[in-house]
């Protein structure tokens, strides 16, 4: 850690941190992608004292309660190791639904972390922010820090968890033209109930199955075959037991795929779906299809269409300095 600063001269900040597409199909808990353009608004300002603040000025409903508010438990832990306690006060300006399976939870811990790092002028390096936001993702899992939706919400680009201890960050190259299409259905799935269904073993004839597409997406990543990225995303550990949340999502993959998409799986802990396309064109009508697809069954969606970023976390332009 750099020598801690004072604090002054900005004591004020504007954040924004994107939403993310976890697990990217075979790589549960170790593989996450940036989306490009949804995310988490929140200003952060600190002063002298030690109190935390959480207010919500977004349209989503929160916890009232801010022990179980994801923000907390990531904050604490950026405090704890910064050694010395401020008033730290959150404000919740815009905020992707939660539940959605695009990283709600993630991108408010990520966002409020790295405004805290930039107002103290940079005390911890990006793969620390990781692990303090790690601490939300923990309150909301039941009990198991991941870092496939903080990492690339910090980070931005595709990122690999090659290990949790000590955690490793690995920034894997992203194609240009790697996009896709997510359809958030208004369903709600818990991440904690998503991770309740699945076995705590699996058969060692999965696990070959599920690293040899592990190892095929890096490599695909790595050469910009995109084609290898598709027929690499296919998840036999954890899809089986939780495709049953998602109306017709056999289904729903038929179509996809027919219409041109490489791949479709479950983003995150669901209920949202992602579906990988080659190009923006075949990304809409994608999410075309996606959105006919709920409606069949009387479920509304919002859809994204994005490249994935290269971009993380950033400040927005508003509040920069307040001397
Ligand atoms: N890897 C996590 C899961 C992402 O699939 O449960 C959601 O937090």
């Amino acid at each position: 850690m750099k020598n801690k600063s004072t604090f002054a001269p900005m004591r004020k900040i504007r954040v924004f941190a994107p939403a993310t597409v976890a697990n990217m199909g075979c790589g549960f808990d170790i593989m996450g992608m940036t989306l490009d353009a949804v995310g988490d608004v929140l200003s952060v300002e600190i002063g002298e004292g030690d109190d935390l603040k959480i207010i919500n000025k977004s349209k989503q409903s929160l916890p009232d309660d801010i022990e179980q508010n994801v923000i907390t438990p990531a904050v604490r832990a950026f405090v704890a190791a910064y050694g010395v306690p401020m008033d730290i006060t959150v404000t919740v300006e815009h905020k992707i639904a939660p539940g959605s399976g695009i990283g709600s939870s993630a991108a408010s811990s990520s966002a409020a972390v790295y405004a805290l790092n930039e107002l103290l002028d940079h005390p911890f390096t990006d793969e620390r922010l990781v692990e303090f936001a790690m601490e939300g993702e923990k309150l909301i899992s039941g009990g198991t820090p991941h870092a496939d939706n903080v990492g690339p919400s910090i980070l931005g680009g595709v990122v690999l968890l090659r290990g949790y201890d000590p955690l490793d960050v690995v920034r894997l190259p992203v194609p240009g033209r790697f996009c896709c299409a997510v359809a958030h259905p208004d369903i709600m799935v818990s991440t904690r109930e998503a991770r309740e269904v699945l076995p705590k073993e699996i058969p060692l004839r999965l696990a070959v199955k599920q690293w040899g597409n592990v190892a095929g997406l890096v490599a695909g990543l790595a050469e910009g075959d995109v084609a290898l990225i598709g027929r690499s995303m296919k998840d036999v550990v954890v899809e089986p037991y939780r495709k049953h949340f998602i109306p017709g999502f056999d289904e729903l993959r038929n179509k996809v795929l027919e219409v041109g998409a490489l791949a479709m799986n479950i983003s995150g802990a669901g209920p949202s779906v992602f579906a990988l396309c080659d190009n923006m064109t075949l990304a809409d009508k994608v999410g075309e299809v996606m959105k006919a697809h709920f409606l069949q069954y009387n479920i509304d969606s919002r859809i994204y269409v994005s490249k994935i970023s290269n971009r993380g976390a950033r400040t927005l332009a508003d509040y920069n300095f307040e001397g």
